[in-house]
């Protein structure tokens, strides 16, 4: 597999799925646009990512704020020429509570980053990739964005959203040599899992992730650098006939209903 000579923008580059992808991105030959809000998150990518190659700009933008989205994409234009893989990644967990107790404001924040901050993304990365007619966008949802369990009613609707605007956008622009699928992942061994683990079990966090496992046929969570192969396979020509797909990642989790 390859994504040799290929620019590659990458948000969330800093956070778990967005580290692995970045290396797995350097090391299949793609030059690369890493996006963060937190610039010490994403410094430690960089250090991973130098020792493969130099060919990294890097960007602080918040992807909730226009302005901050149409700036990262004219860096990445302005630095390498043109974007031709787009990892629209960047996201968070929210409150684990049901729907009569979340606050609004968590709400608001949530679909902000995971609805908006991807459509933000789409509408700006899309511009450049209609110019260019090529490119491909690998958007990320989640199991949530299939199903759902109790008490995730902001990120089950930030994720389904994803879905729906991945389905929007593959079908706009099917014809221009576009392509536009979204990765569904269970629970994968991120920084996001440990958060939620701290918030939903303080005392005893590792209960948490007994019970997510328990969840997942495969009785494991999954790696970072699994989601990452699938990615840098959407990235890729090889994937050439595969759009507007919503492929789960999962470990069977979303096949059961146990
Ligand atoms: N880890 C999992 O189990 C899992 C499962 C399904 C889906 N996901 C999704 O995968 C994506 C990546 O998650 P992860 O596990 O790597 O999480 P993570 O918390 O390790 O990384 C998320 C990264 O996004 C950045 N970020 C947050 N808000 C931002 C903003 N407004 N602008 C720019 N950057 C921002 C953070 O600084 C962080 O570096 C998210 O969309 C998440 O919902 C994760």
């Amino acid at each position: 597999m390859s994504l040799k000579g290929k620019v590659a923008v990458i948000t969330g580059a800093g956070g778990g799925l967005g580290q692995a992808t970045a290396v797995r991105f350097a090391n299949d030959g793609a030059k690369l646009v890493l996006i963060d809000l937190s610039d010490q998150a994403m410094e430690r990518t960089v250090s991973l990512v130098k020792e493969i190659t130099q060919e990294i700009h890097t960007v602080v933008a918040d992807v909730t704020n226009s302005n901050d989205v149409q700036n990262y994409v004219k860096e990445a234009v302005n630095t390498f020429g043109s974007i031709d893989v787009f990892y629209n990644n960047a996201g968070i967990e929210g409150l684990i509570k049901p729907t009569t107790e979340y606050e609004e404001e968590e709400f608001d924040k949530v679909i902000a980053v995971n609805t908006k901050g991807v459509f933000l993304g789409l509408k700006y990365v899309l511009q450049q990739m209609k110019k260019q007619k090529s490119g491909s966008i690998i958007n990320t949802a989640s199991v949530a964005g299939i199903s759902t369990q109790a008490n995730l009613s902001a990120y089950t609707a930030s994720k389904h959203s994803v879905v729906g605007l991945t389905r929007t956008a593959a079908v706009e622009n099917a014809r221009l040599n576009i392509r536009v699928n979204a990765i569904c992942p269970g629970p994968i061994d991120t920084d996001m899992v440990k958060h939620a683990a701290e918030k939903n079990n303080p005392n005893n966090p590792q209960e948490f992730y007994d019970l997510v496992k328990a969840m997942v046929p495969a009785d494991r969570l999954g790696k970072p650098e699994e989601v990452a192969s699938l990615v840098a396979y959407l990235g890729g020509d090889e994937s050439g006939y595969i759009n507007g797909s919503i492929i789960a990642i999962d470990g069977g989790m979303t096949s059961t209903y146990a």
